[in-house]
């Protein structure tokens, strides 16, 4: 298992590979990528869909209208934007007509050509809680699933639970999301609180433990997968 200060590195690294990315057209029209933020050693990671205008400009994820909409429903759940890592399946912004123009869905082949990024990104952090926000970061996962039918629910992949929610976005188009999501959060909660205190429970038996003798620890760790 890689230190906090290791994965930080890789991820510092990471970032930077991400911000000169020109592994499609994107990259001509940005201001600048947006690999994502938060402590490289996050519990908890929300992905989105791609930057939008202000994210484009800043060079951060969710820091426009949907950001404050997601902040709001963070918190509401006891949880803040600094303890989760927050990114986007496609990293550059897609938007159509003259700059500053209007945002659009990514394409399939954007999606595919961004792909890579997020499996780094996963596989440095690793998270144990996914919440994918909308139709693109489902998919990533899920390629089958539909929003509408598994929002709220935990599902299971790779050893992680994947939490689908509806993009914050969408509930200003459609008022009634806006109680989905806010009761899909509440799930989001519970799934951390439940896994704190499964950790918090472990610690308690390990230093409850008679320490091992040495012969048993290396005995365990050949035994033991992963
Ligand atoms: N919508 C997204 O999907 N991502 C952002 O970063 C902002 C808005």
């Amino acid at each position: 298992m890689p230190s906090p200060s290791q994965k930080a590195r890789a991820l510092e690294a990471l970032h930077k590979e991400i911000r000169k990315c020109r592994r499609c057209p994107l990259w001509a029209t940005r201001t600048q990528a947006v690999p994502g933020v938060g402590p490289p050693d996050a519990r908890v990671m929300l992905v989105g869909e791609a930057p939008g205008r202000q994210e484009d400009v800043q060079g951060q994820p969710f820091v426009g209208t949907a950001g404050r909409l997601l902040d709001t429903l963070l918190s509401s759940v006891g949880l803040s934007r600094g303890e989760v890592y927050i990114t986007n399946v496609v990293k550059s912004r897609p938007f159509i007509g003259p700059p500053p123009g209007h945002n659009r869905a990514p394409t399939a082949g954007e999606i595919v050509a961004c792909r890579a990024w997020l499996d780094d990104q996963l596989r440095i952090i690793q998270p144990e809680i996914v919440a994918v926000m909308g139709r693109v970061a489902l998919e990533y996962f899920f390629p089958n699933r539909k929003i509408s039918e598994v929002h709220g629910r935990a599902l299971a992949h790779d050893g992680r639970i994947i939490l689908p929610l509806f993009h914050p976005a969408a509930a200003f188009h459609r008022q009634e999301l806006r109680e989905t999501l806010k009761q899909d959060f509440l799930k989001l909660g519970q799934l951390v609180r439940a896994r704190s205190s499964r950790r918090s429970s472990r610690a308690r038996l390990a230093q409850a433990a008679p320490p091992m003798k040495r012969k048993e620890r290396s005995r365990r760790a050949q035994n033991t997968p992963g």
